[in-house]
Order: structure tokens, then sequence, then C-alpha cells
């Protein structure tokens, strides 16, 4: 299938590796975003973002199709939508206090709708509200472009199932979901994604119900979080170790059981609940076990925090005026993406509580006011450590260690640090 030009609207996390993947596969893609300073940074080839592929990093992939031609640039979605045979949309939908916000979506369905061609295609990647592609998308592409979906135009809903870190990977080996209304939609789609991917692709003439698919696919992930959270507490009441017991019970071929971390975060799997509530309200039903499991999750900012204060009491000092340590500030391991990040929670329940954070991570570009730029200036003279994710590969918190004030606190939600190797004296909880 040979294919002129993909518009991918939204260039953050996904569209970014999104279009570079198309780029990298012999398209050419133009890449949209309403945001000014992200459009300036990838036109000259910067991005915080921490993809690899094939040994090569996103910002060496990105300068690479910038300077071919492949991959362009703009904030002009009307233009690119009115050149493209392919549109994939990619904004997502924030959820603000439970709320879904369909502002900057809409918008995108808009300029979508007004500069639609004949025969052209539309991929919607975006995770959304069951219902929505059908019930709110497609009205407004049809209204706005004058013409009929199934017969002038087509659309399909293809989620996005990538992890952050491993996106140009998971293009290629994650298999696709289809939900498409017809069958011509439905081959299009599956042209398209065959592009980037050698995975399976798997068809459902019920869009909605790939849709919710994909809400339950997280919502499963933050209900098992919410689970080994509980056993985790358990596991410290009984004097055990939660890591071990996962570790174990995980060798039955049928359980798959997370790690406890600090909390749960990114833009996915704290908005999940959110986006079926918004559905199950509709529909005049509960669903109080996904609560629950959400509700738990949003309290364990606050449990470490608490816990925080708990360890300073038990070596002599005080919540007002500790200066505390704090390793790590994306919502995972090695990531740049700090939205809804548990840890930036934590910083700042900690500072209500009168602490003087100084927070060390290099993968994330947000200027928090606790941010500093190395784990020296963070470490230096604390009072405590909290270790809220690796890093890098070569983290290692025995360095901060040394240039801390004794008798040294330390909080491990990775389950990083050995209490052997702790100097004498310090207070230490490990998750
Ligand atoms: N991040 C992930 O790992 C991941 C994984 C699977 C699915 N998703 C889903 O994919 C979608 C995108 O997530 P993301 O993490 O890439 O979000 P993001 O915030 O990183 O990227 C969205 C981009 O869209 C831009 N934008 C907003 N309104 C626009 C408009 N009208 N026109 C053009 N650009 C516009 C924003 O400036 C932003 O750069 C969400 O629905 C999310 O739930 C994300």
């Amino acid at each position: 299938m040979t294919i002129d030009r993909i518009a991918v609207i939204g260039q953050g996390y996904v569209g970014l590796p999104l279009a570079l993947s198309f780029a990298l596969h012999g398209c050419h893609v133009i890449g949209v975003d309403s945001d000014p300073d992200v459009c300036s940074n990838l036109k000259k080839g910067i991005t915080a973002q921490t993809e690899t592929y094939q040994g090569q990093s996103i910002q060496t992939i990105l300068q690479t199709m910038l300077q071919k031609g492949t991959y362009q640039i703009t904030d002009n979605g009307a233009e690119a939508v009115r050149r493209s045979e392919v549109i994939v949309l990619t904004v997502g939908i924030p959820i603000e206090s439970g709320v879904p916000v369909y502002e900057y979506f809409e918008a995108a369905c808009n300029t979508i709708g007004e500069n639609l061609q004949k025969g052209s295609l539309i991929l919607i990647r975006s995770t959304v509200i069951p219902g929505t592609t059908e019930n709110f998308c497609k009205p407004i592409f049809e209204k706005k472009s004058g013409m009929k979906a199934g017969v002038d135009f087509f659309f399909a809903y293809v989620p996005e199932r990538i992890a952050e870190g491993k996106a140009f990977e998971e293009f290629e080996t994650m298999p696709t979901l289809i939900g498409a209304p017809d069958e011509k939609s439905f081959d299009k789609a599956a042209a398209i994604i065959r592009m980037i991917s050698k995975a399976d692709i798997i068809r459902s003439d019920s869009v909605m119900a790939v849709e919710t698919s994909k809400v339950l696919e997280n919502l499963q992930r933050d209900a098992n979080i919410a689970i080994v959270q509980e056993f985790a507490r358990f596991a410290e009441a009984a004097g055990m170790d939660i890591m071990e017991i996962i570790r174990l019970a995980n060798t039955h071929k049928r359980v798959n059981l997370l790690t406890p971390g600090p909390g749960v975060g990114g833009y996915c799997i704290p908005n999940a609940f959110h986006y079926l509530n918004v559905k199950a309200d509709e529909l005049g039903i509960e669903l109080p076990l996904l609560k629950l499991a959400r509700q738990q999750n949003d309290r364990l900012p606050q449990f470490f925090a608490d816990k925080t204060e708990e360890l300073l009491q038990a070596a002599g000092k005080s919540i007002a005026g500790a200066k505390i340590a704090v390793a790590g500030l994306a919502m995972k391991d090695f990531s740049p993406d700090d939205r809804l990040s548990p840890a930036v929670m934590i910083c700042n329940l900690l500072i209500q509580s009168g602490a003087k954070v100084a927070a060390y991570d290099k993968n994330v570009a947000t200027r928090h006011p606790f941010k500093v730029d190395s784990f020296r200036e963070a470490a230096n003279s604390a009072d405590a450590l909290l270790i809220l994710n690796r890093i890098s590969r070569d983290f290692n918190p025995l360095e901060w260690i040394d240039e801390m004030k004794k008798p040294i606190v330390i909080l491990d939600t990775r389950g990083i640090i050995e209490p052997e190797d702790l100097p004498e004296g310090t207070v230490f909880w490990r998750i």
C-alpha cells in the first residue's frame, strides 16, 4: 500500500515516537502540535523523551528524519489534515477533579472534520470514555466535513497500548486492536498499522468494545497495584519482605502481581477509573471495587509523607525544617514523565509539613521549585533520603548517603537498599 502523507495530531509521549516510527518505515509524516514550544523544540531536534530504537536515541532519529524530510513538524493542523490521506489522533482527554476535559480532544476533532479530504482515513489512538469515537468524534467529522463516514471517509478506533520507554519496540511487537464499524474501514486501518507492526492485528466490529477493553487494561493495573500495596502493609506487619513474596507468587503461571512503589502516576492508569466511571454514571451503575482501588492509590502519597515524618521522629528529628533528599520525580523508573506523579505529590505534602525538599531526577524536564541539578546538591546535609524511583541504570543510593547528616533516615519505596549496607544507627524503612 502506498500512502503519500500521514498527519499525526499531538506530538507528545505517544504521537512523536509514533510519527517517527511511520517515518522510519518510509512514510512522509507531518507531526502536528498546538503547543508552540513543542513545535519549536522538535524543529530543532529537541525532545525530553528517553525512547530508543535499535541503539539510537529518539533525538538522533528525530534529527535524521527532519534532515531527510520524511518528518515535518507544524502547529498548522488544518493544512496538515488537508495534505494527508491518513490522520492519526493522539490528543488525550485529561481528567480534572474526576471530570473529563474534552477541550483539546474536541479542538483536534474539529480541525480534522473541517479539513478532511474525500477518501481519507482517521485513526483514533487516544484513550477515551467508551462510546466517544462513534457518539462524539464521528458526528463532528460528519458535520464539519459535510461527508458521510464509511462512504466518503473512513475511521477506526486503534487504542495505543505502548509503555513509555518501550514505544518503538512495542509499536512493532504489541498486538493491535482495531475497532472498525465496517470492513473497508478495517482493511484500510489494518494496512496502515501493518506498516509499523509485525504483531497480530485483532478486529472487533464493536468500536465501543475496543474502547472499553483499553480502559479495562489500564484499570486492571490500577487494581493490581492497590492489591499489592495492601499485601505490602500486611507483609510489613508480619515482618516479611513483600518483594520476596511477590517473587514467589509470580512463579505461578497464572499470577502476575505488579510491584508496589510510591504510588500510581502518569497519564494513563490514574485516569482510567474516571473514563469508565463517566460511562457507568450514564448507565446508572456503580463501580465500588474499582472506585476503592483508585481511592486507595490516591491516598498513597499521603501514606509515604506520613511514613517519612514517623521515621524522622524515630531518629529524633522533626519534619519542620528537616532537609529531605528525594531520588526520582517521574512516575516510574528511568522516565521523564512526571504527570500525576506520586513523587511530585509526596514532595508537595512534605513541603506543606514544613520540610525543605531537594529532589533530583535528571530525566524530568519540568522546573519544580524543589528540583535540584545534582544528586550531591540533593543529598548534601540531608536528614532523610526518599527513594521514589531509579533515575538511571547505575543509580546508587549509597553515594547519596555519604553526603547526608547522621543519623540517616531512609525510606526506600523501590526495595533497592539492603539494610546491611547502611551505617549503624540508620532509621530505615523499605517497601
Ligand atoms: N503516554 C503513554 O504511554 C500512553 C500509552 C497509551 C495510551 N496513551 C494515550 O494516548 C493519548 C496521548 O497521550 P500522551 O501521553 O502522548 O499525551 P501528551 O500530553 O504527551 O501529548 C499530547 C500532545 O497533544 C498536543 N495537543 C493538545 N491539543 C492539541 C490539538 N488540538 N492539536 C494538536 N495538538 C494538540 C499537546 O500539546 C501535547 O503535546 C492519551 O489519550 C493517552 O491516554 C498514552
